[in-house]
Order: structure tokens, then C-alpha cells, then sequence
């Protein structure tokens, strides 16, 4: 979960990193309010989950809280890459002098966690490590060891941070780690982290990610996500425990195992591409023990999605046995015309692994005009992609 500017600098405020006044607002009154408070002199800032928001117009200085809700009203409502900006945060203005660029993640091709430090903070760093590789330093962090004063005095000396700052870095580089893994991030980015006129540096601006598998250690994440993106068919799948993904093509997928599921995605979007570029309309894995109930759920939650044509229920049976897959399919579609929700969609099933010839006989048996058989992988997502063709 990516987090907007305003939760970053709290979070960081909170771990006692040094970061300026501010507040959040949704409207130019609000946003006159907070500047008030703050003293008159603010910076505006647009709050949307994308970088380069400076470039684009969207961070601007306010002399007073009259400016403050002029500039607000400006950057309310304006969309930067394709984001609309919901709300602004109001800061503290600082007299920079200079501009550094410090940060933690998760370096997965590497199996490592990362630190990128420069003096040349500000621009974007993907440019500055292009055509100014050695100003960019690279540092391994062991995460056994994490970082602790030598480790972060390490960090101060390969990217060079100017003598009379290292002591203060080396203090918000032990702090940043200590957050950073306190919140289970994968990101942790400053840029720019500022030294201004009185010599103090500051953390101006917060990117973070946050490890949302490790959600349950923190409870009070749940308060961060933004509500207003969240799509409803996957906010409804976790209600019911699923482990759904909305994507955007015609075909509903359905299969246990993640495994099983990302393999007929990809067997789908090849199929699809005879078939006027039909594509996967969701991930969905309904796990080990798929009950009718839990099939059920599956189903109701993949034919909600009005953009699916065709559903794709890929089973492999293992502890559970196809028959029981089979039944449940069976009852999940009675269950769901009892509850008022009748399928009209085509589906096609392939059963394959234990007990694959019972489950076969049984949706035989059931002789459900919407449900057809299909025993290959490959053809049951060929037959999908047909039937999601002709559905459009
Ligand atoms: N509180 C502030 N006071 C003065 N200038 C600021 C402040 N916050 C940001 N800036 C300036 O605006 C630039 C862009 O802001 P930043 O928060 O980094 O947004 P982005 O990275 O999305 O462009 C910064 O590099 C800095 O020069
Ligand atoms: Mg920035």
C-alpha cells in the first residue's frame, strides 16, 4: 500500500524524525485554516500518490493564508498523471539550501535490502543516477544488522553528505531504518531531505510503501487505505476471505492454488488473442478445500463484474477431489439462484487430478446448459476466450 505525502510525514513525525508542521485539507476553506495555524507562510501540495507533483504545478508557495486558499483552490481538482487531486497538504515553508536524496527498500532481484543516498536530491533520481552515476551511492544493508550509527556513518561517507551534516544524517538514517521496519515498509523515500537556513535538515517530502501482508501486525494501517480507490468488487471479495484481483478483460477466472490461477491467465490472454484480445477479467484463487459456499462466493463475486462474458473455472484436484469441486459448482449455482442471482454467463470447467473422472460424470449428470466440460487446459481457455467473444 503506497501511502499519500500527509500519512508519510506523520509517520515519520511519529518515529521522531524531524519533519515540518502540516496538515491535510479537502477544501480552500480547510486549507485556510490549517494555514492560519501554521503561521501564515505554507507551502501547498498537491496529494496524489505519483512523484514529479513539483513539475507539474502541483507544490506551491502561499505568503499567507489568502494565497493558501487561492492555491488551494488551483490545485484542488487537478489532475497530474492521470491522478486527481482529492486533497492538499499545507506545510511549514523551509529556506533550502541544499537538497539530498535518502532512501530504504526492499531490493527483491537482489534478495536484500537497499539504501540509495546522494547529495543531488530533489530531481528525480532515476536521472541523476543516469548521468551522474557516482553521485548515487548503492548500500547493501544487511537485514540482520540493520543499520545502527557505524553502519549509517558508512552510508554518510560512500554518498559524500557534506562534514557539517553527517551527524544529523547519520541520527535520521538510524531512526529511518528503526521506521522502516517497525512499519513493515518495503519503501521508505526522502527527497528532498533538505538542509535549510539554520543549518538543521529536514525530511521535505515522504514517499512510503507499505508490506500489506504484514497488515495484520498493524491494525492501525487499516486507517491509511484510501477508501475512494478501492474497487468495490475487491473490497466485497475480502470481506468474504477471497483472494480476488480485479483486472480489466472479459473472462472470469476461477481456480485453486495461485499457482494453478496465474497460469491460466496467461493461457487465457493467449487464448483471447484469437479471439479479438479478450483478456483475464480477474485473478481469483478460492484455496484448498473449495466448498460449494465457497465457490459460491467466488462466482458471485466474479458475475458482479458486469465487464465478465465468461467465467473459467480451472480446478485441480488435490486434498479436495474433484467430485466434491464438482458438486459445489453444481450447488454453488442453485445457492446463487436461491439468493436471487440467477447465472446467465456461460462457464466452462475443466476438473483434472483426483478423482477428475467423478467430478466429470457428476457435471454430466447435472446437465446444466450454462456449464460445459471442458478437460484440457488449453481448450477450456480456448472456449472461455470463444464464449467471451461472442458475449461482447
Ligand atoms: N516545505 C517546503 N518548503 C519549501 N519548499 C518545499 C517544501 N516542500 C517541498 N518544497 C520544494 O518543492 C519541491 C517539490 O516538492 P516535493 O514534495 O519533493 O514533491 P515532488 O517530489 O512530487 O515534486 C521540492 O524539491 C522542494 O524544492
Ligand atoms: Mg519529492
Amino acid at each position: 500500500m503506497d501511502l499519500f505525502e500527509y500519512q508519510g510525514r506523520d509517520l515519520f513525525e511519529r518515529h521522531g524524525l524531524p519533519v515540518l508542521g502540516g496538515g491535510v485539507a479537502e477544501t480552500p476553506q480547510e486549507a485556510r485554516a490549517i494555514a492560519e495555524r501554521l503561521g501564515g507562510r505554507v507551502v501547498v501540495k498537491a496529494q496524489v500518490k505519483v512523484g514529479g507533483r513539483g513539475k507539474a504545478g502541483g507544490v506551491k508557495l502561499a505568503a499567507d493564508a489568502d494565497e493558501a486558499e487561492a492555491r488551494a483552490t488551483d490545485i484542488l481538482g487537478m489532475d497530474i498523471k492521470d491522478h486527481t487531486v482529492h486533497k492538499v497538504m499545507l506545510a511549514e515553508t523551509a529556506d533550502i539550501k541544499e537538497e539530498y536524496y535518502f532512501s530504504y527498500l526492499l531490493d527483491r532481484a537482489n534478495r536484500t535490502f537497499l539504501c540509495i543516498a546522494s547529495v543531488a536530491g530533489g530531481m528525480e533520481i532515476e536521472t541523476v543516477a543516469e548521468e551522474d552515476p557516482e553521485r548515487v551511492a548503492k548500500i547493501a544493508i544487511d537485514a540482520n544488522k540493520g543499520v545502527d550509527e557505524v553502519t549509517a556513518r558508512e552510508i554518510v561517507t560512500a554518498a559524500k553528505f557534506p562534514a557539517d551534516v553527517a551527524d544529523q544524517i547519520v541520527d535520521i538514517a538510524v531512526k529511518l531504518w528503526q521506521a522502516f521496519v517497525a512499519e513493515d515498509a518495503t519503501l521508505v523515500e526522502v527527497n528532498p531531505l533538505a538542509k535549510v537556513g539554520d543549518g538543521r535538515v529536514l525530511l521535505l517530502d515522504a514517499k512510503i510503501t507499505l508490506d500489506e501482508n504484514a497488515g495484520f501486525r498493524h491494525p492501525d494501517h487499516e486507517a491509511l487505505v484510501d477508501q475512494s480507490a478501492v474497487d468495490p468488487l475487491e473490497q466485497a471479495a475480502k470481506a468474504k476471505n477471497l483472494n480476488y484481483v480485479k483486472l480489466d478483460g472479459e473472462v472470469g477466472i476461477i481456480g485453486n492454488g495461485a499457482g494453478l490461477v496465474m497460469s491460466t491467465l496467461d493461457v487465457v490472454a493467449y487464448a483471447g488473442e484469437g479471439h479479438g484480445g479478450v483478456k483475464p477479467a480477474n485473478f481469483l484463487d478460492i484455496g484448498g478445500g473449495a466448498s460449494a459456499q465457497v465457490m459460491a462466493n467466488g462466482l458471485e463475486i466474479v458475475l458482479g463484474d458486469p465487464a465478465v462474458k465468461s467465467v473459467f473455472v480451472n480446478v485441480f484436484g488435490g486434498i479436495t477431489a474433484c467430485d466434491e469441486v464438482a458438486n459445489g459448482i453444481i450447488q454453488a449455482l442453485a445457492l446463487l439462484g436461491e439468493r436471487g442471482e440467477a447465472v446467465t454467463k456461460p462457464l466452462v470447467v475443466r476438473l483434472d487430478g483426483n478423482n477428475a473422472e467423478a467430478g466429470r460424470a457428476i457435471l454430466d449428470a447435472a446437465n446444466n446448459p450454462l456449464v460445459q466440460r471442458v478437460d484440457t487446459m488449453d481448450g477450456a481457455a480456448e472456449r472461455a476466450a470463444e464464449l467471451a467473444a461472442a458475449g461482447k
